[in-house]
């Protein structure tokens, strides 16, 4: 079996290989950009130990899993624009350095580029990986409607919440799993188990997501902190937020989100003041927490060797400390 730095080493090692040379070179220098920023790479990742759990050359899905990072760095180029966001791994945004239309232009050519990389699925597989990519590209453009959505309005409940990033996030965790399973030659019951893996960790995966947009640090997060709360979105702490508020701080909650002008550090402030009073960040911990061990379940479920399974138990524990 592969480690998971050799796993990480390869994806790397493929995707600096992967070259964009045909003219116009400028529709291609923002893709470029965004892929040689790095990021975790764990969706390809996934997909690599997934498959890797049923065979010891994976070398079949790599294809596939470099389609899904470049799927998911498309979706990366949008949602800065969508979301306002200067910075991402610590560099600015593509929306920043070029401007907003070369950010849907080669995010669009990004889309193409990630099924061209799904279409070298082998023959054998093609089909179901293809279909299986398709379904959760769709869901995904769900989850990001609904995130738009959610941010005029105040009555969004937690199950509405959940099912928000268990289509903007979650999916694409489950498919890179799914999909490796399925190159590997899992049984049906196996490439399900790994998909409910791949839910359960994508959840908490954006809860700590929108843990980090209040609480991380901008040098190690790449991102710049309180995004979610100038744009008003309906994360889990505000959700919770709300419905924890005395009447008081419900009226400060209020007033800040229908602010149209206001200085952002004062709102970050203001709001995070109320999340701490409030204890959100450990509210938010142990639901992911019980995310984390509904993941755990189905991850022993699966008919593999129990010692196979060290390094995506490895990896979920270290997604769910993650600072970046
Ligand atoms: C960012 O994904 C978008 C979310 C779903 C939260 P990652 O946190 O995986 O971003 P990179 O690829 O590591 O930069
Ligand atoms: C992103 O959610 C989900 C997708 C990109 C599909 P966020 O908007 O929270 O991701 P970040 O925080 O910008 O990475
Ligand atoms: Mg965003
Ligand atoms: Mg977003
Ligand atoms: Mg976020």
């Amino acid at each position: 079996m592969l480690s998971f730095n050799e796993i990480l080493q390869k994806i790397e090692n493929e995707i600096s290989q992967l070259s964009f040379e045909y003219p116009p070179k400028s529709l291609y220098d923002p893709i470029e950009y965004i892929l040689s920023l790095g990021g975790k790479r764990i969706r390809p990742a996934l997909a690599l130990m997934a498959c890797n759990l049923y065979r010891e050359n994976v070398d079949n899905a790599i294809n596939p899993a470099l389609g899904i990072e470049v799927f998911h760095n498309f979706t990366l180029l949008h949602d800065d624009l969508m979301d306002k966001a200067d910075k991402r791994r610590n560099k600015p945004t593509v929306h920043k350095v070029w401007n907003d239309n070369t950010a849907i232009l080669s995010g669009d050519a990004m889309l193409i580029a990630a099924y061209q990389l799904i279409g070298k699925t082998e023959p054998e597989h093609l089909k179901e990986v293809f279909d299986l990519f398709t379904a959760t590209a769709l869901e995904i453009c769900g989850g990001q409607q609904y995130d738009m959505e959610f941010e005029s309005r105040t009555d969004v409940t937690e199950a509405e919440y959940i099912e928000m990033i268990r289509l903007k996030t979650a999916v694409l965790l489950a498919c890179s799993l799914k999909a490796g399973a399925i190159m590997g030659g899992a049984s049906k019951e196996d490439a399900t188990n790994l998909y409910e893996f791949g839910i359960n960790i994508g959840l908490a995966f954006q809860l700590q997501d929108d843990l980090l947009d209040v609480y991380g640090d901008t040098a190690t997060f790449g991102k710049n902190i309180g995004g979610d709360i100038i744009c008003n979105k309906k994360t889990f702490l505000l959700i919770h937020a709300f419905e924890l508020a005395n009447m008081e701080q419900k009226q400060i909650l209020k007033d800040w989100i229908g602010k149209e002008s206001f200085n952002p550090a004062e709102k970050i402030k203001a709001i995070t003041a109320i999340y701490n009073t409030l204890n959100l960040k450990d509210i938010t911990t142990a639901k992911m927490q019980g995310y984390y061990d509904k993941a755990m379940e189905h991850l022993s479920a699966l008919n593999v060797l129990p010692e196979k399974l060290t390094i995506l138990k490895e990896v979920s524990n270290h997604l769910m400390y993650r600072q970046s």
